[in-house]
């Protein structure tokens, strides 16, 4: 009932505009609802769902279900109190930079509906750590989460990649206290060469400037692309491995256009091969679950993985969980099923749970290795 009317009411709306302007919109309803007890008591009882079997204890953090917002919805950590309402069991704001920076000019993201997907080339605009730091700050003073929050840290497009190591240890610096875990995110396509900081030295050096920062031993994770070949990834387990990183999410965004049903963007007219940015949903979700395949064979399922890319259903959630996902986060399937989507793949996992004879989540991560 309610994702029909998002489906046939709200959602021709919003794609009625910009996408950057409904993504601003979004954002704005989201803060009221972060501000506001009475409009969180609404939204949980229309879009909260709890069932026992969904939760558990991850970096000894709680995490009432395994469905979690992903990365690059909240970059300014500015609704983090409504995400919890809307069902979410865990958030990821960010990406976060240490100098402020406004991204790239616009327009800059881009629905493909055929496809199921976005292509955004946002390019890390937020506020800057320090501005962000102060928020949250305040925003504690009166306030306080019901589930994890992820602070995802990028570096300043400003500053060079042999000094990126500094960067993210500057935003983690600042942005320490507020942050149950964080990501090191090294695999935005939009951000010059910041992907070539997932070649094995370049992360090793980032991973040990954040370690003696990391006093009370924080989870620290990495962010990968789809797009680096089995080698590379298995080079990059290794590294966070050898630098004990608590877990790594899989995947970003792909800059593939391979088996793309829109030709052209109709926004600037354009064939979306020449235009630059990373695809999100439908056309991710295979690749995402293969890098989520390798990653737990090649650690025999030590390693806790975050599973991400074109989730839009209960379905599209097992399947990562069952390869190897402890948990997972949803982006582009939000914007085109609408907030209840989080409720019905919780509620299409306690049927799966059920149907496979399993008696909680845990049981259910790496099924399909067993
Ligand atoms: C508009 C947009 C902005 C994004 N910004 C970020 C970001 O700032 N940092 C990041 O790590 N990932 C970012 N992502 C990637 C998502 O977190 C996610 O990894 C990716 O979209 C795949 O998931 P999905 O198919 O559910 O969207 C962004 C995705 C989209 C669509």
């Amino acid at each position: 009932m309610l994702s029909a009317a998002y489906q046939y009411g709200l959602r021709p709306i919003l794609f009625a505009l910009d996408p950057e302007a409904a993504h601003n919109l979004a954002i704005a309803s989201c803060q009221r609802l972060s501000n506001s007890s009475t409009l969180q008591a609404i939204a949980r009882s229309t879009f909260h769902y709890s069932d026992s079997r969904l939760s558990q204890t991850l970096w000894d953090l709680k995490f009432e279900n395994p469905v979690g917002l992903a990365a690059g919805f909240d970059k300014n950590a500015e609704a983090i109190g409504a995400w919890s309402s809307l069902g979410f069991g865990f958030a990821e704001v960010g990406t976060i930079t240490a100098q402020g920076q406004s991204g790239n000019p616009q327009p800059r993201l881009f629905r493909l509906p055929s496809d199921s997907a976005v292509l955004n080339r946002m390019g890390f605009n937020n506020q800057g750590a320090k501005a962000i730091a102060e928020h949250l700050q305040s925003y504690f003073q009166k306030h306080s989460l019901t589930i994890p929050l992820g602070i995802n840290l990028g570096k300043s497009k400003v500053t060079e990649l042999t000094d990126a190591k500094f960067d993210y240890a500057e935003s983690f610096r600042l942005l320490y206290q507020f942050g149950d875990y964080f990501v090191v995110n090294v695999s935005s396509p939009n951000t010059p060469n910041l992907r070539d900081l997932q070649a094995t030295a370049q992360l090793s050096a980032i991973l040990a400037e954040l370690a003696p920062i990391n006093i009370q031993n924080k989870p620290i994770l990495v962010k990968i692309a789809p797009d680096l070949n089995d080698a590379d990834i298995i080079e990059v387990v290794k590294v966070c491995q050898e630098y004990a990183v608590a877990g790594i999410i899989a995947t970003n965004t792909t800059i593939s256009r391979q088996n793309l049903v829109t030709t052209h963007l109709s926004i600037t007219g354009n064939p979306v091969a020449n235009e630059l940015g990373g695809i999100s949903g439908q056309p991710v979700r295979d690749r995402s679950l293969a890098v989520i395949n390798l990653i737990w064979e090649t650690t025999e399922g030590k390693l806790p993985i975050v599973g991400v890319g074109g989730i839009f259903n209960a379905e599209d959630a097992w399947q990562k969980i069952i390869a190897g996902a402890a948990i997972v986060q949803v982006y582009t399937g939000l914007i085109y099923k609408g907030p209840m989507i989080i409720k019905q793949i919780l509620q299409g996992l306690v049927t799966k749970l059920e149907a496979h004879g399993l008696e909680n989540i845990q049981q259910a991560i790496g099924l399909a290795h067993r």
